[in-house]
């Protein structure tokens, strides 16, 4: 239990203290820095969230909006933060927390990320940066060699050329997919001073469709795209209606035909083209969209090519499933997260630019922090000030390795494979997306549901479904509740069931310390749930649907 806090007084020596004085090794602040030091994985499990309680009852602990008068000392704070927060927090790193693309961290990400913290540098110019401007230019031209696979030469004249960047860091996945459409859509409507046009950066979208006769713009994109593409149109003034969403096949990858068709339609209505974006790993099942062809149709209509592979991208690391991303290297940006598949930590998204020069049409200056002609980071950047988090990366990369990372990545998609395999021998699982990459979905059908599906009429099999969602919903909503093991959850509308809403358990495979063992484990608890009362409703029904007798429980 936390005690009430004591309160000190404020001073400017005690305001002077707090920036000068460290904490001494026995102190709470003390311990908690060497315990988290020595012994992550183990500190964490001590505050593994052990009863789920619900967000109204865990948003009593922060209910209050008065900010303190008086200043608390720094060991009250930090029980609090023990009891309220760490005890109430995820363990992401578990190797049966299964259902998200936040996973384990390797060990040295820990004491390296203080090197960051105590130098708190500022990303955003040379002058409040210094090394780490050059170490981050390095890290984009390392990823930018990953996808891109130029020569010596190349990353010799452009890796450092002032006035140009291989890409821009930024805090995620998102931030670099605003980035890229952004780069695209300058591009697309850039100064024409001969035709009198100031580019859309000066006279903004409107002025840009105006002038050339345009009625809208938009972006093209599977329908399994990130919804940050969605937010990316809205605050590029595309607006959300014009991310064109087209169907994806049954394997969950954009229809080419049907992305033939939206381009021809977008053309006969006058709306420009500003991008077409490819997905390398969809969040939701990890397909890969065909991207050699999807660059052949963009070439074709001179469209700007993005890939947002901000979670299969490190898949390139890989000599023998690279070929699965065929094609990236001939997009003219591509998104990588490197706090998913790269294990570090949160906060570290990449877009990379095929041409050192795209940047330079969002480039921005000011006088007195981001000048003309220097290196600075901050002149291609959305966000404004930025830590050096690229210095996580760069020792990954460093203490990885690619041969390091080949193994991760390809560890995590064979055993994305052997659990297909396993839910495939399994009565009463059925696998409802085979994994391309390591994330794969399936959901939990007994064995006399799935002979009646086999003969069910149209309104048969959709009643069924209606029933078996409520079951996927409740069982993985339970499990989260025991604390165990997690799996997330997503709705798909697969081919194999006329396109019917099925809601899906969705199991992402990063943490190489997730074993088969652990992998029987979640179908073995998956099934004894549906055994269990709270989904005794839901199985009645499917019975009563069947024509089938009940089961009974068997506790595991
Ligand atoms: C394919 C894809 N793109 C973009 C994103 C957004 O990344 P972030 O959450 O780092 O902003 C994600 C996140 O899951 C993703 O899976």
């Amino acid at each position: 239990m936390t005690n009430k806090p004591r309160y000190a007084e404020a001073s400017m020596e005690a305001m002077y203290r707090i920036f000068t004085v460290p904490e001494a090794p026995g102190s709470t602040l003390g311990n908690i820095d060497q315990k988290l030091s020595q012994d992550l994985a183990g500190f964490l499990q001590e505050h593994i969230v052990a009863v789920e309680k619900d967000p109204e009852e865990l948003q009593k602990d922060f209910s209050d909006s008065v900010i303190p008068e008086k200043p608390i000392f720094v060991s009250d704070q930090a029980d609090f933060l023990m009891d309220k927060l760490v005890a109430q927090s995820v363990h992401t790193a578990s190797p049966s927390f299964i259902g998200h693309m936040t996973s384990a961290l390797p060990y040295f990400m820990l004491p390296l990320s203080r090197i960051m913290m105590a130098l708190n540098q500022n990303l955003v110019k040379i002058e409040t940066s210094k090394a780490f401007t050059p170490m981050e230019r390095q890290v984009l031209g390392m990823i930018h060699r990953l996808i891109y696979q130029r020569d010596n030469a190349f990353y010799k004249k452009w890796m450092h050329e002032p006035g140009h960047s291989l890409g821009s860091f930024c805090s995620g996945g998102t931030i670099a997919n605003i980035t890229a459409l952004w780069v695209a859509r300058n591009c697309r409507f850039d100064r024409d001073p001969k035709n009198g046009f100031a580019g859309i950066q000066r006279v903004g979208l409107f002025g840009a469709l105006q002038h050339h006769g345009y009625r809208g713009a938009a972006v093209l994109v599977s329908e399994r795209g990130h919804y940050s593409l969605g937010k990316a149109a809205d605050v590029l003034g595309i607006g959300r209606d014009f991310l064109v969403c087209v169907k994806a096949d049954a394997r969950n990858k954009i229809d080419l035909q049907q992305l033939r068709d939206k381009v021809a339609e977008l053309k006969a209505n006058k709306i420009a083209i500003i991008a077409m974006v490819g997905v390398a790993g969809t969040s939701e099942t990890g397909s890969v969209d065909p991207l050699d062809e999807m660059a052949d149709l963009a070439q074709e209509i001179g469209c700007h090519f993005h890939v947002d592979a901000a979670w299969g991208g490190p898949t390139l690391f890989s000599k023998k499933y690279a070929h699965i991303l065929k094609g990236i290297e001939r997009a003219d940006s591509v998104t990588i997260d490197a706090h998913k598949q790269m294990y570090v930590p949160m906060g570290a998204g990449m877009v990379i630019f095929k041409s050192p020069s795209l940047v330079s049409s969002i480039e921005h200056h000011a006088d007195y922090i981001i000048r003309k002609g220097s290196r600075d980071l901050g002149a291609y950047t959305l966000e404004g000030s930025r830590p050096g988090i690229a210095m996580l990366l760069h020792s990954g990369l460093k203490i990885i390795g690619r041969s390091g990372y080949e193994i991760l990545i390809e560890q995590g998609i064979e055993k994305a494979r052997t659990f297909a395999r396993m839910i495939q021998a399994e009565a009463d699982f059925e696998l409802v997306s085979e994994p391309e990459l390591n994330i794969l979905t399936y959901r939990y059908v007994p064995a006399f549901v799935k002979a009646k599906l086999a003969a069910a009429s149209a309104e048969e099999v959709d009643r069924i479904h209606d029933v078996l969602n409520r079951l996927t919903k409740r069982i993985q909503k339970n499990q989260r509740a025991r604390g165990k093991s997690f799996v997330s959850r997503t709705t798909l509308t697969p081919e194999a069931w006329d396109r019917r809403r099925t809601i899906v358990f969705r199991v992402v495979l990063a943490n190489p310390l997730t074993s088969h063992e652990i992998l029987q484990d979640v179908l073995a608890e998956q099934r004894y749930i549906a055994s269990t009362d709270t989904c005794s409703e839901c199985m009645a029904e499917l019975h009563a649907l069947c024509d089938d007798r009940p089961l009974h429980a068997h506790a595991v």
